[in-house]
């Protein structure tokens, strides 16, 4: 009678079920061991806060799938319907305005942190060997975040979309030999209309997000494969015979260490740490923390939408994005010259082609920021200039 009581107590009647549906799951997917895996990954012991944009990038990029899936039920991407279904979805749906802010604050805070990711591995020389293709991954993903927020910027059909997308598709025609064409292939004819904004739409929700994801996948598997262990910081020596120490380290490194073909020095970092507790803590503080910030922005300022999109209006008065506006500023300090803004053309491509190459353009050995001036000193440059553009057009920006 005992044993038949014990088998119908109310707890066993709910956890033996579930214990035996969770080992049945288990089973055939094999989670327990992928988590494990997961929590117990080799992460850097001095790794820390820095260390928490690369997963804070991931999350923004998620939230941005979840607003961005919100604002599909009703947004119509069409030049008669684009502005009436978000004018609607800000003035009759409960939540529509902080939806639509959520996907712009969020945009603006991704941009940011993505930017701050590359920034230090940028400056922890992560970049070099044998993690070049981190990096190009990287940088294809920061020109593909920056894409997907241009052509985001179309999509409302006002105003402020409708000369977007006029300038932005110009560009193209500054592209040698094939640019007309490029042009003519986006807006869909001359000029800009009704399938240009069709195939923006299609750009920033069907082909952008497919490559981002791709990459996305790309990035993380290359990161499992190397480990965190770009920086310098990972192989300083703390004894007072460095070469026993890199001798040991080597003999005790686990898969992948010790890393082929790289200076001893290089091989296999000094100390690990699991990433569960630490890390993961420190990752979910940080991207709880940006989420939590995002809410309230778009809770509070929502996204504007202009008056609807007009291309006979003589007082408009077009403004770039925050985020374009260094380049907006430099063509507006230039004179008005074909010439000189296929030279403007050529420095952003240049620039571009240096940013993703930069693993093959920078070859030394030496990891420490102080010690690489060659690549640390342009860069500064370039980010100096600009901060100091952007300082020099805040007065035009319109989105802020
Ligand atoms: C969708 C965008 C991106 C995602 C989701 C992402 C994700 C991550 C994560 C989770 C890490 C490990 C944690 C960390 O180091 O912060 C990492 C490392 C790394 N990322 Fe990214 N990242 C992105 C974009 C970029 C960009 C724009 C660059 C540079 C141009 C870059 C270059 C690197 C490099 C070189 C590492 C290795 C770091 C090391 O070993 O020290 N990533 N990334």
């Amino acid at each position: 009678m005992n044993a038949f009581r014990t088998l119908l107590h109310p707890s066993r009647v709910v956890t033996v079920p579930l214990r035996n549906a969770y080992r049945w799951f288990d089973e055939r997917t094999g989670i327990t061991q992928l988590v494990h895996k997961g929590l117990y990954e080799a992460v850097p012991h001095s790794g820390g806060w820095a260390y928490t944009l690369g997963s804070a990038t991931l999350v923004l990029i998620l939230l941005q799938l979840f607003s961005g899936i919100f604002l599909l039920l009703d947004y119509v991407p069409s030049v008669e319907e684009a502005w009436q279904s978000l004018h609607f979805l800000q003035a009759q749906d409960a939540f529509g305005n902080w939806v639509r802010g959520l996907h712009l604050w969020g945009a603006y805070t991704l941009i940011l942190v993505i930017g701050l990711h590359a920034l230090r591995t940028f400056l922890s020389a992560s970049y070099k060997r044998p993690r070049e293709l981190n990096w190009m991954s990287g940088a294809l993903l920061f020109f593909l975040v920056l894409g997907l927020a241009i052509t985001g910027a179309m999509l409302p059909w006002d105003n402020a979309a409708y000369w977007t997308a006029t300038v932005v598709t110009n560009i193209l025609h500054y592209f040698p030999l094939i640019g007309d064409g490029l042009r003519q292939l986006w807006r869909g004819g001359t000029f800009v209309g009704p399938i240009t904004l069709t195939r923006t739409f299609a750009l920033h929700v069907w082909v952008l997000p497919f490559v981002l994801f791709a990459f996305i996948g790309a990035h993380l598997y290359l990161l499992r494969r190397h480990g965190e262990f770009g920086a310098w910081v990972n192989y300083n020596t703390e004894t007072d015979d460095p070469d026993k120490e890199i001798g040991e380290r080597i003999r005790n490194a686990e898969p992948p260490y010790p890393t082929k073909r790289i200076e001893r020095r290089y091989a296999a970092p000094k100390r690990t740490v699991d990433f569960f507790p630490d890390q993961l803590f420190k990752d979910t503080a940080v991207s709880v923390g940006l989420v939590a910030i995002i809410f309230i922005a778009g809770l509070i300022f929502g996204a504007t939408l202009d008056e609807p999109a007009d291309s006979a209006t003589l007082t408009y008065v077009p403004t770039p994005e925050w985020f374009y506006l260094p380049l907006d500023q430099f063509l507006v300090l230039t004179p008005h010259d074909p010439l000189i803004a296929v030279g403007i053309f050529v420095i952003v491509l240049a620039g571009a082609a240096a940013f993703f190459l930069l693993p093959f353009l920078d070859r030394s050995r030496e990891r420490r920021p102080t010690r690489r001036p060659e690549v640390l000193v342009p860069a500064l440059f370039m980010i100096f200039a600009v901060i100091f553009l952007a300082v020099l057009g805040v007065n035009r920006l319109y989105n802020l």
